[in-house]
C-alpha cells in the first residue's frame, strides 16, 4: 500500500468506500477487503452503515491501529452541542474510542462555518480523532476553513473522476497542503462503455475500473471506491503495479470537458465553475 501524506497525516492511497452498504454485507466486505490488504475505510452517519464498519474491522485478522478509519458529521449536527454528542454516538456505533479522520460531510449553510470549524477542531483536542478535514469544500469554503482552523486540515474529500473538472478546488486543496480523498472515483459503476478507459485498460492488461483509480493516483489523490464484491475488491486495490503514459494522462484528462456531477443534493454549496 502507498501512503500520502498531508499536514501531518500518513493515509493509505486507497480506501473502501461503504455508502449504500448495510448490516451483514457491509461487515464482510470490511472484513475481506482488511484481509485483501485495504488499510482504509470511508464510512459516514450518513450511510447507517458505522456499527457494521467497526463489526467488519474487529471481525478481521487485522489490527485497530494498522487501519485508518474516516468517518463524518453530517450537516444537520453541525451546531456545536449537535456535533459533540453525534460523535460521541458515532464513536460508540464504530465501537472506537477514537476515529482516524473526522470531516465535516456537508458545510450547512444556514449555520456559521466559524462554528463548525471550532466543533471540529475541538473533536481533535479532545483525543476522539487523530486528525480533522472537510468534504464537498469550494474554493471559497476551503479558504474561509483554512484561515478559521486551529488545528491542520488534512483533507477535502469531493467527487473526482475522468468526467469531471475539479482543476480549481484539486489546486486550492494543495495549495493548503491537503490531501484529495477522491469519492465516485469509478463513477458508481457506469464509465466502462462510453469511454477509453477500457481500450487503455486492455494495453495495460487491467480494466476501465482500475484506469480511471490509476488516473486519480497518478495526480497524487486518494481513491476510495466502493464494491462488496470480491472481484472488484480485489482489482480496486491492484493499482499499483503499473503505470499509465503522460499520452494515456491526457487523453484521460480530456474527458473531463463532459463535467459529469454525479452527486449533488439540495444542500449542495454553489460549486465551482470550470
Ligand atoms: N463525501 C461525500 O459527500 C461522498 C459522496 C459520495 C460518496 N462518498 C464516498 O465515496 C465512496 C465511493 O463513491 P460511490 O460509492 O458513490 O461510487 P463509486 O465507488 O464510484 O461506484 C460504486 C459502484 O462501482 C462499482 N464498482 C466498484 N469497483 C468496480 C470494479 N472494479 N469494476 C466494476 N465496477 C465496480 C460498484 O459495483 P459492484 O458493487 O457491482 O462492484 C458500485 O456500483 C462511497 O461509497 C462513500 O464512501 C462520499
Amino acid at each position: 500500500m502507498q501512503f500520502v501524506e498531508a499536514n501531518g497525516a500518513r493515509i493509505p492511497q486507497v480506501g473502501l468506500g461503504t455508502m449504500t452498504l448495510k448490516d451483514d454485507i457491509c461487515v464482510q466486505a470490511v472484513k475481506t477487503a482488511l484481509e485483501m490488504g485495504y488499510r482504509h475505510l470511508d464510512t459516514a452517519k450518513f450511510y447507517e452503515n458505522e456499527k457494521a464498519v467497526g463489526e467488519g474491522l474487529r471481525a478481521s485478522s487485522v489490527k485497530r491501529e494498522d487501519v485508518f478509519v474516516t468517518t463524518k458529521i453530517r450537516h444537520l449536527d453541525l451546531k456545536p452541542d449537535d456535533f459533540a454528542r453525534a460523535l460521541d454516538e458515532q464513536l460508540k456505533a464504530l465501537g472506537l474510542s477514537q476515529v482516524d479522520l473526522l470531516l465535516i460531510h456537508w458545510n450547512n449553510k444556514d449555520l456559521p462555518l466559524k462554528d463548525s470549524i471550532a466543533a471540529l477542531c475541538k473533536a481533535k483536542k479532545d483525543g476522539k480523532t487523530k486528525h480533522i478535514g472537510v468534504a464537498n469544500f469550494t474554493v471559497a469554503m476551503l479558504e474561509e476553513a483554512g484561515k478559521l482552523a486551529t488545528e491542520p486540515l488534512v483533507c477535502n474529500q469531493i467527487e473526482v473522476h475522468p468526467f469531471i473538472n475539479q482543476d480549481k478546488v484539486i489546486a486550492a486543496s494543495k495549495k493548503l497542503g491537503m490531501a484529495v480523498v477522491a469519492y465516485c472515483p469509478n463513477v458508481r459503476g457506469k464509465a466502462s462503455d462510453i469511454t477509453p478507459l477500457e481500450r487503455i485498460g486492455r494495453a495495460h492488461g487491467k480494466s476501465w475500473a482500475q484506469v480511471a483509480l490509476r488516473y486519480l493516483v497518478q495526480q497524487g489523490m486518494i481513491p476510495i471506491p466502493r464494491t462488496a464484491t470480491p472481484a472488484h475488491l480485489k482489482e480496486n486495490i491492484e493499482i499499483f503495479d503499473f503505470e499509465l503514459s503522460a499520452a494515456e494522462m491526457a487523453e484521460l484528462k480530456k474527458l473531463n470537458a463532459a463535467n459529469m456531477r454525479v452527486v449533488s443534493p439540495a444542500w449542495a454549496p454553489v460549486w465551482d465553475t470550470p
